[in-house]
């Protein structure tokens, strides 16, 4: 291992049994060592996302072989490099999608999955980027294959997946719809560059759609929320349109007519981005860096961060996220 001189031990935040916020402790751990390929980060800021508050009440535990501490995302500084880790030299400002561990002082991750930070952009900002912006891009443009010209509606517009699905999605030439809860969401998702923004406490997503594209409906659609909404999704997209789940906030047991599936000749699918290989999110990175990197160097998208809480405080992190107050992300900084 190549590395700078480094301490022994870090502070790291703990999940000291299934629970609320409260049950995030930080702790001492000996500071982890890359292994084959990886590089260590002193992490100098990292993502809060809704699957680490699903793994903090036990609902989501980590891969075999991944940290148990919490965290899927940061950025920082590379300060070692394991054997045969390329691409990165130790100083380089990186953001990394991690296995898990980010709630701390330094974490690992393959070099595969570390990307530059843009110019511009604040280590905060950065540390925000790598979850919503491979899940979204793999679900959208990979399966999806959403393409300029085309109609896309992403439920949850206000959560760190939708900000970035919206942006993302308008950067690159499609129409937006996005579904939010509550009327003060509005201005700032047509800020981020959505067409029409669908509040779900007063109107019908199916009604707004159907009204907005002459009845012909969404040529794709990116959902978190499933129960009910599978069968209203079903109901207002395009023949061929590209039906894609990344998670069920209501429910993935349900009970759906099938016929306009048939009818209308459209895809259903999914995807769960942490049990990916390596190589997998490698050729994730690699698009990311291709489509997407200009648009963050120019400006034209930037991460929404809602909230920065400092590492010792991600209990109150976690109750922000709790609240579903957020709009965008909220951070950790270290
Ligand atoms: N498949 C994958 O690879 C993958 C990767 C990352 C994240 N995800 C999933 O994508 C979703 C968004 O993640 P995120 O980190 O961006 O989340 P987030 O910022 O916490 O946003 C979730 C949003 O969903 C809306 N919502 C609707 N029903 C909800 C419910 N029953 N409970 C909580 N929120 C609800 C809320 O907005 P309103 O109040 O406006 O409705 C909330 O802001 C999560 O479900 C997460 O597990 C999947």
């Amino acid at each position: 291992m190549t590395s700078i001189s480094l301490p022994d031990t870090m502070t790291a935040i703990a999940i000291a049994s299934p629970g609320g916020p409260e049950v995030l402790r930080p702790v001492r751990l000996p500071v982890p060592v890359p292994g084959e390929g990886e590089v260590l980060i002193r992490l100098e800021a990292a993502g809060v996302n809704r699957p680490d508050v699903f793994q903090r009440l036990g609902l989501y535990p980590p891969p075999p072989g991944a940290p148990e501490t919490p965290g899927l995302e940061g950025a920082g500084t590379v300060v070692a490099l394991g054997p045969g880790a390329e691409g990165f030299a130790l100083g380089d400002k990186v953001m990394a999608l991690l296995p898990g561990g980010g709630y701390a002082e330094y974490a690992v991750a393959p070099a595969a999955n570390c990307l530059p930070v843009p110019d511009g952009l604040s280590m905060v900002e950065a540390a925000a980027i790598p979850e919503t912006f491979f899940t979204v891009w793999t679900n959208v443009f990979d399966r999806g294959r959403l393409k300029a010209g085309e109609t896309f509606l992403v439920h949850g517009g206000a959560s760190g997946i939708g900000t970035t699905a919206v942006q993302m999605a308008s950067a690159l030439g499609a129409k937006v719809f996005t579904t939010v809860g509550g009327a003060g969401k509005i201005e700032p998702l047509k800020a981020l560059g959505a067409h029409r923004v669908i509040d779900y406490e007063t109107e019908d997503f199916v009604e707004v759609i159907k009204a907005e594209t002459g009845k012909k409906g969404v040529d794709v659609i990116l959902d978190m929320v499933g129960g009910d909404y599978v069968q209203r999704n079903v109901a207002c997209m395009a023949t061929e349109g590209r039906l894609v789940y990344i998670a069920f906030l209501k429910g993935a047991q349900v009970d759906v007519n099938l016929m306009a599936v048939m009818l209308k000749r459209l895809t259903i699918t999914g995807s769960t981005l942490r049990i990916r290989s390596v190589a997998e999110k490698a050729a994730i990175a690699a698009s990311l860096r291709e489509n997407v990197w200009p648009l963050l160097s120019s400006g034209r998208i930037r991460p929404v961060i809602d909230t920065v809480f400092p590492l010792a405080d991600a209990a109150g992190a976690h109750a922000r996220m709790d609240d579903r107050g957020h709009l965008g992300k909220v951070v950790l900084s270290i």
